[in-house]
């Protein structure tokens, strides 16, 4: 399960749009339905519009339906783990996920998002709290 999850990740990464960083990520998400969701990083001439691969997978995972995520994957040359931001959004998916740190080939490193995130903040604090599953809204 795991070796497909970073498999996915590594397959394509080199799909990524890096021209300014030159560096390339993949990410692949598995979702609570067992199916597995792809991204990559997808940089803008105007910087901050730039994209993170895992933010990408977990989207592509929320446009086909899902509401929750397993499992992630990031692949990159250097075994570079999630940032801050894309740990929030995997947390606030996925508050139980495993976290799957790749290079390019071999092994890996297991963690969870709440080693990666400890202390997350979930939405409860908000006016309404984060009972409401964001869909069947008008
Ligand atoms: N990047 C990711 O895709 N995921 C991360 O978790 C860290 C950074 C991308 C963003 C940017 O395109 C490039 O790597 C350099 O920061």
């Amino acid at each position: 399960m795991d070796a497909e999850l970073v498999a996915a990740a590594r397959a394509v990464r080199p799909n990524a749009r890096a021209p300014f960083s030159r560096f390339q990520v993949g990410s692949a998400v598995r979702a609570s339905s067992g199916k597995v969701y792809t991204g990559v990083n997808v940089e803008s001439a105007a910087y901050p519009l730039t994209c993170c691969a895992e933010r990408v997978a977990i989207y592509n995972a929320v446009t086909a339906g899902e509401t929750s995520i397993t499992a992630v994957a990031v692949a990159t040359t250097a075994n570079a783990a999630p940032c801050g931001g894309c740990r929030q959004v995997i947390f606030e998916l996925g508050p139980e996920a495993t976290v799957l740190i790749a290079g390019l080939e071999g092994a890996w490193t297991t963690t969870t998002i709440g080693a990666l995130l400890p202390h997350g903040f979930d939405g409860s604090a908000l006016p309404g709290g984060n009972a409401h599953d964001g869909r069947t809204v008008p």
